[in-house]
């Protein structure tokens, strides 16, 4: 069945949980592969200058293995860059990114940009891959976004999920507004972070919305719904232990 919106399964935070012993366990791969099956559309993964989750070997697996579609979050710096034209996946989203952020902090300035963008953007298009980028909900941002006939743009909906009270409307309506820009410009409507369990509806209900990226929720609840069973599988393996004389 079609879906009404398309669903992004971001795997970063597993492989945080696999770099934690820098081990091989927790494999995103295989989240990746279980995220499939549980009727995600997509999977994005985030190969960060430092490599703090996502390594070289993921990337490259990833697209040798997801069925689904693939989408390759990135900055515009060369050497991630060429990585993304050499493993071709279905898309690459474009983010800005400072070693010091715990996780992408806010949207690409493409109004303000002196070229990188674009030329980033020229060198994935001429590699058949279909681009986004990820922007602040501001109108001269996605002006400037439809001057470079990207494919897609992904909100940032990250001041959204903080928001409280009144702010909340408030930060809807943004979303909205711009939601409407950037499909009056014939791009598709993407949005992401820090959507939940208890915010996401009112995004997925944003006229024209095509797809939402959802990473740390579903890794953390994963984690809450999966305990049980993890713990039960260890009680039956000891359980299963016979030791003489005891
Ligand atoms: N979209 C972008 C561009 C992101 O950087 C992230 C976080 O990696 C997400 C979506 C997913 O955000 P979250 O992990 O908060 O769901």
């Amino acid at each position: 069945m079609p879906h009404f919106i398309d669903l992004g399964v971001n795997v970063d935070h597993v492989a945080t949980l696999r770099q934690a012993r820098r081990g091989q366990e927790p494999d995103p791969i295989t989240a990746a592969s279980l995220a499939e099956q549980g009727g995600a559309d997509g999977i994005t993964f985030h190969l960060r200058e430092d490599r703090r989750h996502i390594s070289d070997r993921d990337v490259e697996l990833f697209v040798q293995t997801v069925q689904v579609r693939t989408n390759f979050e990135l900055a515009c710096a060369a050497d991630v860059l060429a990585i993304c034209c050499r493993v071709q996946p279905d898309w690459a989203l474009l983010v800005p990114e400072s070693r010091e952020e715990v996780t992408t902090e806010g949207g690409l300035d493409v109004a303000g940009d002196s070229g990188r963008i674009a030329d980033a953007i020229l060198m994935l298009k001429d590699s058949g891959i279909a681009t986004s980028l990820f922007l602040d909900p501001e109108p001269n941002q996605i002006e400037a976004a439809a001057k470079l006939k990207v494919d897609a743009v992904e909100l940032h909906t990250g001041p959204y999920a903080l928001a409280r009270g009144t702010a909340v409307v408030h930060e809807l309506g943004r979303l909205a507004d711009t939601g409407k820009m950037i499909r009056d410009a014939g791009m598709r409507l993407h949005a992401g972070h820090g959507l939940n369990y208890v915010n996401v509806r009112p995004v997925a209900a944003i006229d024209g919305m095509a797809e939402l990226n959802i990473g740390h929720s579903i890794v953390s609840r994963s984690v809450m719904v999966g305990m049980r069973e993890a713990v039960a599988e260890m009680r039956r393996l000891l359980d299963s232990v016979t030791i003489a004389g005891r």
